[in-house]
């Protein structure tokens, strides 16, 4: 690869291919993504959907050239070369300041605090049975206050970290690469953003930077009534903070790759309730109380140290008293119309954990077959049962039927029934962990086959099959998360205040998601980076021979804050598909529906996308953010859906400005998903005929470059079509004269769904410092709409 930015990479992409170096182009079978154009059988199952080319276009294509996206592999020169925006930078590399700096950079004011990950824990007040011994009974209890509050404390931003470049031309002077770095500036976007620009119509003020209330002051204790009880005072909504939500992080900065850092927000204080309001009316009565600090804190604790156990199992033998307590604790659940609809069938023998356990081995080795590549390496290393470690074995059934045909509340969900069983295993979980008892649940089983295995009557669901045992010790952080099979989700990304979307903490008020995202993306890390440079310096080659692949490796330990980096494995594409109106125009010789069909080849496996994510280990996932037809639900699909396709932007805007922040939204979240997933890479993929049209007028606002440079020739169309499409580019941008300093107004105007989502994708990606690999000409078009964005985006791009 050629040592140039993304940016570069793509124009020179969508420069003119002409004349079109693709020889199979004149007798087109089907498009693929492929840089020849193979007939996709050749790796598409026989059942693929395969796209053939419609003759009755708005435009017949005078060569049907089927090559999707040539752009994005073939590497013809172009006839004109592009001139693009800074081309001296070659990795889109920006460093943070180094802490304690191994002098790379120039001494800069003082150095930003590293953002302190605080993973607030789900704090929840349970109500306890008391038991009466020897028959378990269900006492009554007063209900406990639904009020629940986790507090993430979010440190203020002391100062902005003062970026500065890596190197622009490693091979050049790799020797003096970290100083260098810092002495050249930041490439300036061509327009800075606006904070008000993002928003959509109409504009929201942007929220002042103020610091965020101490977390005393952020939920007021409401007014203490006449206590009813000398040591039951009503309850405070008011969590403390020292004894309740220990933060968990993992590296003692908190930064640690299995740590997903709580975005650092400006927040705003929130207006309390007044005591007039939260007081309540007349006739004042006390609420029943809540539990007392210490008693509060150690329901609290068992939750934040329950673990599912795997490892370090011992032998000794569960007393008696000791388990009927746990399976007390468990036939306390609520379950629907108190059904009770849970049995527990304790095992203990060998014989029966033995074959047991043979079942769950098969199970596993199908799973395995199923990963791809760089997960079934992770898997193998992981334990996901312990039948034979453990001395005792539950397994938790559902009887669907219990309670009789009227239960109350499984008429409408019938799924109540098994959701009550999993309560009763969380509260087994629970009281074991109290015990001292691990337990590890295991789902890797055919229901049915254990139902005959065990001998269990037919008719029951079985919701759980447990292994319980004493235990070296408790592992802090679950054992997924510890071995990078996971991360865990910050709360504050799973809070909606009133409506699905309006995230907010209680005590916060609803933050942007887009906004937060912005906030969090980072310069590279200097030291690292530094540190990087300097153990290429070591190295028993020449400098700069490994060209692009060193200044790769900088970047990911810019990235990751770690020298050397973690290997970015496993990683996962994400396809953005959607469809554009700009389409009419006749621009491709495709019809529409060809986006949904490929949708179906990607989900298929029939690609070349998949037939590469295969050779490296990645999973594949497609996101329909606006193809124009539904898809069925299909194991793969991500069904996102902002709107079926953009209008034709020939004759007004393709989309409103919150159709762009809501796929820009779908982009974030997936980036999030996949990350939180355990994925350390993230691969852009798109699939929208007629994209290339959208791409070129992007590319077009942000290079400056005429239409005719940088408008190529999609899936090989012929002269008259390409006059055309660069036509159809000019008279949009004419149209709509769209600014650069307002990306989201640009993409409005210009832009496609996928466009879109692929720049939250970007920047979801550079928020979580997990490197974003771009594949194709709208991947850079839109990791240029990125970096309008947010310039420090592209620390974490690589193209
Ligand atoms: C419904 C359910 C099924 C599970 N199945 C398995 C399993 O088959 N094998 C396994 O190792 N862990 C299994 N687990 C445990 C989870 O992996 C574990 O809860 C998760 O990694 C979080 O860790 P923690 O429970 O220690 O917090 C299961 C958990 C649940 C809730």
């Amino acid at each position: 690869m050629e040592p140039e930015t993304a940016v570069e990479a793509v124009v020179e992409a969508e420069a003119p291919v002409e004349p079109v170096a693709v020889p199979e182009a004149a007798e087109p079978a089907a498009p693929v993504e492929a840089e020849q154009p193979v007939a996709p059988e050749t790796v598409a199952p026989p059942e693929q959907v395969v796209p053939q080319p419609v003759e009755a276009e708005v435009v017949a294509p005078a060569e049907p050239v089927e090559v999707v996206q040539p752009e994005a592999v073939v590497p013809a020169e172009p006839e004109q070369p592009v001139q693009v925006e800074q081309p001296e930078v070659v990795a889109p590399v920006q460093v943070e300041q180094p802490v304690q700096a191994e002098a790379v950079v120039e001494p800069e004011p003082a150095q930003v605090p590293e953002p302190v990950v605080v993973q607030p824990e789900p704090v929840e007040q349970v109500a306890l049975a008391e038991t009466v011994v020897p028959e378990p009974v269900v006492a009554e209890q007063p209900e406990a206050p639904a009020e629940a509050v986790a507090l993430t404390e979010l440190p203020a931003e002391a100062a902005v970290e003062t970026p500065v470049d890596a190197p622009a031309e490693v091979p050049a002077a790799p020797a003096g690469v970290p100083a260098e770095s810092a002495a050249q500036p930041v490439p300036e976007p061509r327009a800075p953003v606006q904070q008000q620009e993002l928003a959509a119509d109409p504009v929201q003020p942007v929220e002042a930077a103020e610091p965020a209330p101490p977390a005393e002051e952020a939920v007021e204790p409401a007014e203490v009534q006449p206590e009813p009880e000398p040591d039951r005072t009503a309850p405070q909504p008011t969590p403390e903070p020292a004894t309740q939500a220990e933060p968990v992080t993992d590296a003692e900065d908190g930064t640690g790759p299995e740590v997903i850092e709580t975005p650092e927000l400006d927040e705003q204080p929130v207006e309390q309730p007044t005591a007039e309001a939260a007081a309540p009316q007349e006739p004042f009565t006390a609420p029943a109380p809540g539990y007392d600090d210490a008693e509060r804190e150690a329901v609290l604790r068992v939750m934040r140290e329950r673990r599912d156990i795997r490892n370090g199992f011992r032998s000794d033998p569960i007393p008696h008293e000791v388990l009927l307590r746990v399976l007390e604790a468990a036939h306390t659940a609520p379950s629907v119309g108190h059904s009770q609809p849970w049995d527990f069938v304790v095992i203990r023998s060998a014989e029966t954990r033995r074959s047991m356990h043979e079942l769950a081995q098969r199970q596993r080795e199908a799973y395995a077959k199923s990963l791809p590549k760089g997960r079934a390496k992770q898997f193998k290393e992981l334990k996901i049962e312990a039948i034979l470690d453990t001395p005792v074995n539950i397994v938790v059934t559902a009887d669907p039927t219990r309670g009789g045909r009227h239960t109350l509340g499984r008429h409408t969900q019938p799924q109540m029934a098994p959701y009550s069983s999993a309560l009763a295993v969380e509260n087994l979980w629970l009281a074991a962990r109290a015990e001292g008892l691990g337990v590890g649940w295991v789902s890797f089983f055919d229901e049915r086959e254990m139902v005959r295995a065990l001998g269990l009557p037919e008719h029951l669901e079985v919701v759980a099959y447990l292994c319980v045992g004493y235990v070296d010790e408790f592992p802090e952080e679950p054992e997924l998360l510890q071995a990078g099979w996971s991360k865990r989700r910050p709360l504050s990304w799973v809070v909606h205040e009133e409506t699905y979307g309006r995230r907010a903490l209680p005590g916060e008020e609803p933050h942007d998601l887009l906004q937060e995202t912005i906030s969090a993306i980072r310069p590279l890390d200097a030291k690292a980076l530094g540190e990087a440079w300097e153990r290429q310096k070591r190295m028993t080659k020449p400098a700069g021979a490994l060209g692009m692949l060193e200044i790769i490796s900088a970047q990911l330990s810019g990235l990751s804050r770690m020298c050397p980096p973690p290997i970015p494995e496993p990683a996962a594409v994400a396809i953005f598909a959607g469809d554009h109106g700009v389409h009419a125009q006749g621009v491709t010789a495709w019809p529409q529906e060809v986006t949904a069909q490929m949708v179906a080849n990607f989900l298929g496996g029939g690609a070349v996308c998949n037939a590469f994510a295969a050779q490296v280990g990645a999973e594949v996932c497609v996101v329909d953010v606006g193809v124009a037809t539904d898809l069925p639900a299909t194991p793969g699909l991500l069904p996102r859906k902002v709107r079926k396709g953009t209008s034709d932007f020939t004759t007004g805007p393709a989309l409103t400005r919150e159709e762009v922040l809501a796929a820009i939204e779908v982009g974030i979240e997936t980036a999030r998903d996949l990350v939180a997933a355990g994925n350390k890479a993230l691969l852009t993929g798109e699939m929208g005929i007629a994209n290339t049209t959208a791409s070129a007028a992007l590319i077009c606002v942000y290079t400056g470059a005429d239409a005719s440079e940088v408008t190529g020739r999609g899936t090989g169309i012929n002269d008259e079509m390409h006059a055309r499409k660069v036509d159809v580019v000019r008279r949009a941008l004419d149209l709509h004269q769209p600014d650069a300093s307002d990306p989201i107004g640009v993409l409005a105007a210009v832009g496609g769904l996928e466009h879109a989502a692929m720049a939250g994708f970007l920047l979801g990606g550079a928020s979580l410092r997990t490197p974003v690999i771009l594949d194709g000409v709208s991947a850079g078009a839109a990791a240029l709409v990125a970096r309008a964005i947010a310039p420090e985006a592209l620390a974490a791009c690589i193209a």
